[in-house]
């Protein structure tokens, strides 16, 4: 039989059932909402991979992702009720159980809710987070992220949903820190997050891991600008090597440390572990869960859950300042003063990504020493994808069983 056709990273832009990313993806669990945005008793619809679902919870606590249209006449289930573990069919009345078996008919004289499924995915519920299954067969064991699962204060960000593809964030690589934050950085006093960096990448057990070392004192005009903001910083940060690596958890999820931006805590030695997934809404939409552990307890971790709490009442409107700086009505300069360093980040990433479109609109790439891990995932994701499409042996990620976070922190 011949050998499918190698694919380009321009086929790995469709998500939906039966593409290549599409099909990826689906072979492990993603995560789809956020756990404190899913009521008791409320039901949301839900798009994820380029599909439409049903969301609910059920009212003794537990979520269920099941098919988004009735099956009686293609009304959305999420227009529906929450009964008990069930749901129940705006329309007329239909009921389905957690498993998706109908149970009930009610305007029908002889019914027949035996012969009626609806389709329903393993869900998980973990750091925060509603994970699904949206694959075929039985599920992947579920994965656990030991750093995620230390003491401390644990927050699982607003959701962010850009309307662009998944690579735009897949090649949010670190060089873009010092640029695309500098607005935040300046504003904060943070001359960390200006330190210029070169990064250097390997694959993994997990996938693989970038390690980036203080870029060299190569005088051109943007590396002294780093420079004269950073100075000593810039040793310290060189000793203490937190921010030094990401974990790439093969294929979408990712793991890095960062100082605090949280209102109290910004000039504290106060670090974040956070794990990031990016998951395609559809082709040109995707979602970011952050989460984040932080290892403070007692006074000091209520008081930082507070200041991180800032960011929930922001979320409300840091769409629509960012669309404001891509209209070019204001700039990111011109942010209020007082708005959380997250949700200024948030805003400075929305710009920058959103503002490159799809793969096709970025044009022919200039891809360069700089751009290391970026070229690395891709390579990665293609040589995974292009081995699934020729139905070869695929790579077995494994997740480290300790915590990754360096230096015994
Ligand atoms: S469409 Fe759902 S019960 Fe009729
Ligand atoms: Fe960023």
């Amino acid at each position: 039989m011949a050998r499918p056709k190698a694919l380009c990273l321009a086929d790995l832009e469709p998500v939906g059932p039966g593409t290549p990313a599409g099909r990826y993806l689906r072979l492990f669990w993603q995560p789809v909402m956020r756990a404190k945005d899913l009521a008791p008793g409320r039901a949301k619809p839900l798009e994820m991979l380029g599909e439409k679902f049903t969301i609910y919870r059920g009212q003794d606590g537990a979520p269920h992702v099941v098919a988004h249209r009735c099956p009686h006449r293609g009304t959305p289930l999420s227009l529906g009720w929450v009964e008990g573990d069930a749901i129940r069919c705006r329309y007329h009345g239909w009921k389905f159980d957690g498993t998706g078996q109908c149970i009930a008919q009610p305007n029908e004289d002889r019914p027949f809710s035996q012969k009626i499924t609806l389709a329903s995915y393993p869900v998980r519920e973990y750091a925060g987070l509603i994970f699904a299954y949206l694959g075929d067969g039985a599920p992947p064991t579920f994965r656990q992220y030991p750093d995620l699962d230390r003491p401390g204060v644990l927050i699982a960000d607003p959701v962010e949903v850009l309307p662009c593809t998944f690579w735009n964030r897949f090649d949010n690589d670190h060089g873009h820190r010092h640029w695309v934050h500098r607005a935040t950085a300046q504003r904060l006093g943070r001359e960390d997050i200006l330190i210029l960096h070169h990064e250097t990448a390997e694959e993994t057990a997990y996938g693989w891991k970038g390690t980036r070392s203080v870029k060299g004192r190569g005088g051109d005009a943007e590396t002294s600008y780093g420079e004269v903001l950073s100075g000593a910083k810039a040793e310290a940060e060189r000793a203490m090597g937190l921010a030094r690596v990401t974990h790439w958890f093969m294929p979408n999820a990712r793991l890095l440390f960062q100082r605090s931006r949280a209102k109290g805590f910004e000039h504290r030695e106060v670090w974040d572990s956070k794990v990031v997934w990016t998951v395609p809404v559809n082709d040109a939409a995707h979602a970011t869960f952050d989460v984040t552990l932080t290892p403070l307890e007692g006074a000091d971790a209520r008081a930082y859950a507070e200041a991180r709490a800032q960011q929930e009442q922001e979320a409300e409107t840091r769409w629509d300042l960012a669309e404001a700086i891509l209209a070019g009505e204001m700039t990111l300069e011109d942010l209020p003063g007082d708005i959380s360093g997250y949700t200024s980040f948030t805003i400075e990433d929305y710009v920058t990504q959103v503002g490159q479109g799809s793969l096709a609109e970025r044009g022919p790439e200039h891809l360069a020493m700089g751009d290391e891990g970026p070229i690395f995932h891709r390579r990665l994701w293609l040589r995974e994808v292009n081995a699934m499409m020729a139905s070869q042996p695929l790579a077995d990620w494994r997740l480290p069983a300790e915590p990754l976070l360096p230096n015994g922190k």
